[in-house]
Parts: C-alpha cells; structure tokens; sequence
C-alpha cells in the first residue's frame, strides 16, 4: 500500500495506473462501516484508492471539526488489511492551494436537513468530492447510505457537472444495537452509546415522523429534525454534545 502526500505525486502515480479504479472517500477515523465500503471496492475494482482528509470546509462549527476524532495510525493498518492500494492523504493546502474562493452551491438536494442545519456543509463536501474525483478519475466511488442526503447531493452534481464515475450507494453498516456507524460515536460515552440507539429504534418503530420525533423528545434528545424524502425517514439529533444522523427507508424508494 502506498500513501501520498502531495497532490504533484500523486498525479504522477496516476499516469501509471492501469484497470478499473475505485475510490473510497473518507475523513478518517475509519470504522467497519468503512470498511464495508473498502471491501466491496475491492471486489469491483483492480485498483482500490481511499481518501483520508478532513475536509475543513464542511464544518459549520469549529468545535466540531476539532474534536473529529483522528486516528490515522490505526486507519493505516485497516486499510492495509483489507488490501488497499494506494491512500490520498494530502494537507488542506494542496487540496485548497487558493484557499476555499472557488466552490460549488449545490441544487435541490442541499435543500432542508442537513443543509438546513449545517449553513454551508454541502457546499464544502461537493467541492472537495469533485477535487477528489478529478484527481482520482475513477470509475466508482463508494457513499455510505447512512449520509444519504448527502448521497443525494453527490450524485446531483456527478450528473449535472458529467463527471464519468459511477456512484455506488451502499447499505448503512450498524451495531447489534441498530446504532448506524459513525466516526462520531467514539465521541459518546458508554451510555450514551447505548442511548443512542434509540435513533433507529424510534424510526423503524414509529408509524410517522411525527411519533418519532416524540420519542426522541421524551428520551432526552435535542431533536433538529425527523422528516420523510426520497421514499426515506431521516433524524438528526444531538446526545451528550454529539449530533447523531440515520435513515431508513419508509415505503417505495424514490
Ligand atoms: O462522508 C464523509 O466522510 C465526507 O463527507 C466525505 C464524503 C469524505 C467528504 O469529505
């Protein structure tokens, strides 16, 4: 496995790469919802290219983006392990070499949720997924199902910008609890671990968004939304100072 610090290397690496290439956008802290995503990627791909950056432009809170968990040493390992070829894990400089000045908006999908919530956090991850699908060139890039508006947001612009890779949505990886993975859940103490699985519960478990949100209520959530789209029931809700986000679908997918 090789790793590449530099986009200048990179690039140069590029040329030499030969078969089908995927890749594996993340910020780190990898779990095995990550790792779901590597694996599959390795069945359909020659070549496996995973991305560890975290993307500054996509937190709206400061605090937020420094307490991200980061863990590369044992990021480096997973990988290795599950037969990863190269690893992108450049500095924000060379990802943002004139700063953040030159950015994407976004259409429809950015609308309501999470982009709601989160003034200006698809607009960071629309950019830095175009910069790392530019650079990568592959023919598959893999999103967990767990961020899935953000799914939505990236395949609107892989189609309305005609970028030539493919988006591979994939299933929401979750603990015996139904807690949905997420780098985020280090963050929550055993308890809360525990607690937060209510999340799912009360989504699969409601017979509308409406009780759902009831239920997070009563259990001591900060609720910032739980709503119905694309066929889907989606929550976000904050436990012990950690915003949770999950989705199932409801119904016909759309
Ligand atoms: O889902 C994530 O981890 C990030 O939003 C992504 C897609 C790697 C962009 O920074």
């Amino acid at each position: 496995m090789k790793t590449w610090t530099t986009v200048r290397e990179w690039q140069a690496r590029r040329t030499e790469l030969k078969g089908s290439i995927g890749l594996v956008p993340t910020m780190g802290a990898l779990h095995a919802g990550h790792g779901a995503l590597v694996e599959r990627c390795r069945r359909e791909n020659d070549i496996v290219v995973v991305s560890i950056f975290v993307n500054p432009t996509q937190f709206n809170n400061p605090s937020d983006l420094e307490r991200y968990p980061r863990t590369v040493e044992q990021d480096l390992k997973l990988l290795a392990s599950l037969g990863t070829d190269d690893v992108l894990m450049p500095a924000a400089g060379e990802l943002y070499p004139d700063g953040y000045r030159l950015r994407i908006e976004g259409g429809s999908a950015v609308e309501g949720m999470e982009g709601a919530h989160r003034p200006g956090h698809f607009q960071g991850v629309m950019t830095i997924v175009l910069k790392l699908l530019n650079l990568v060139r592959a023919d598959r890039a893999y999103f967990g199902e767990k961020d899935y508006q953000q799914l939505q947001v990236i395949r609107e612009m892989v189609r309305d910008f005609f970028v030539p890779t493919e988006v591979i949505p994939c299933e929401t990886v979750r603990a015996a609890s139904g807690l949905a993975l997420s780098s985020r859940n280090t963050l929550l103490s055993d308890a809360g671990r525990e607690g937060a699985a209510s999340v799912y519960r009360s989504l699969t478990t409601a017979a509308t968004a409406e009780e759902a949100r009831r239920m997070l209520d009563a259990e001591g959530f900060a609720v910032d939304y739980v709503e119905e789209r694309w066929g889907r029931r989606f929550a976000a809700a904050v436990l012990e100072g950690v915003r949770l986000i999950d989705n199932v679908p409801v119904g016909e997918e759309k």
